[in-house]
């Protein structure tokens, strides 16, 4: 009990420490604002942000943004960051502070660039041509050049049934080609459908307003029966034995 409540004390005080160092040290009343405090941009699109540091009397302090790209103007201790074209994938903004005992107070803004994906298509892993009922087939969908993936949901469908979601599970923030993939078990009922995939890439209200939806092409069911492929079997085995018979009695 004693070492748990010691433990306790030293991570409370650890993560105390963690937030003086990350900007909210005790001389800080408050933290710059970002407006829109979150953002959200399409690869190659212009952005802008305002960073007010401090509304009360802070005029005296030094006071910056850090910032890898785009501009920056200041009036007061508001500040307009401003890029004509967004080409960097992975970056944050830092606005601070420092106060005239030296706390430094900052806020952190991550930018999401994003890429509907390029192409997306769909297939069957290792089958062509037509499938049998009840038995198990993989269906792959290529979605190529999507970033951040980790915001792409993919959809399966037959006809207009959808089959199965799936996500990606990487972070990676600059564009990836990624295959998704699902299990079926075509039934005779499916014969005729059409399977196909589609994309939307969901980026938060800060995000476009439509989420970017990029579906694939038809891929057609043909699917027989399981009786079928007996009576095609037997079929190929009658007209082996007749043309055997054939040779033998020439
Ligand atoms: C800032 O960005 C917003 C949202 O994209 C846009 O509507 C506005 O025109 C931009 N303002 C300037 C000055 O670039
Ligand atoms: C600076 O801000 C003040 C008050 O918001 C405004 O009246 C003034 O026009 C601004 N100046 C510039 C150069 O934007
Ligand atoms: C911003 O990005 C940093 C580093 O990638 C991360 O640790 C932090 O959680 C992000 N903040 C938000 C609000 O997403
Ligand atoms: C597809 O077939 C190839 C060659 O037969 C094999 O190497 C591969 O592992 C198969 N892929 C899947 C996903 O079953
Ligand atoms: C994705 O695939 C395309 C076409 O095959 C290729 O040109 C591109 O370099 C690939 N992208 C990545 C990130 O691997
Ligand atoms: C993107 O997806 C991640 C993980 O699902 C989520 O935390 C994040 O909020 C999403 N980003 C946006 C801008 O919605």
């Amino acid at each position: 009990m004693f070492c748990c409540c010691i433990f306790l004390a030293v991570s409370l005080l650890h993560s105390l420490c963690h937030f003086h160092v990350s900007g909210y040290g005790s001389g800080c009343t408050e933290h710059p604002v970002f407006t829109p405090s979150a953002l959200v941009v399409k690869y190659g699109d212009p952005a802008n942000f305002t960073c007010v540091v401090c509304q009360k009397d802070c005029s005296e302090d030094v006071f910056g943004l850090e910032h890898a790209v785009g501009e920056v103007t200041k009036n007061g201790t508001t500040m307009f960051w401003t890029v004509d074209r967004l080409t960097e994938w992975d970056i944050s903004v830092e606005c601070y502070y420092i106060t005239n005992i030296g706390d430094q107070c900052s806020s952190t803004l991550n930018i999401t660039i994003y890429q509907p994906p390029e192409s997306v298509s769909i297939s069957f892993v290792n089958h062509t041509g037509m499938m049998f009922e009840n038995q198990q087939y993989t269906l792959q969908c290529s979605v190529q050049n999507v970033a951040p993936v980790q915001n792409l949901t993919v959809t399966f469908y037959r006809g207009n049934t959808a089959l199965g979601h799936l996500q990606s599970n990487s972070e990676e923030k600059k564009p990836v080609n990624e295959t998704f993939s699902l299990n079926i078990t075509p039934s005779r009922e499916d014969n005729g459908a059409q399977y196909w995939c589609e994309t939307k890439l969901e980026l938060g209200p800060s995000g476009p307003q439509r989420p970017p939806v990029v579906i694939s092409e038809k891929l057609p069911a043909i699917v027989h029966c399981e009786s079928e492929r007996k009576k095609k079997h037997k079929t190929y085995i009658y007209k082996l034995l007749v043309s055997v018979l054939q040779i033998i009695f020439k």
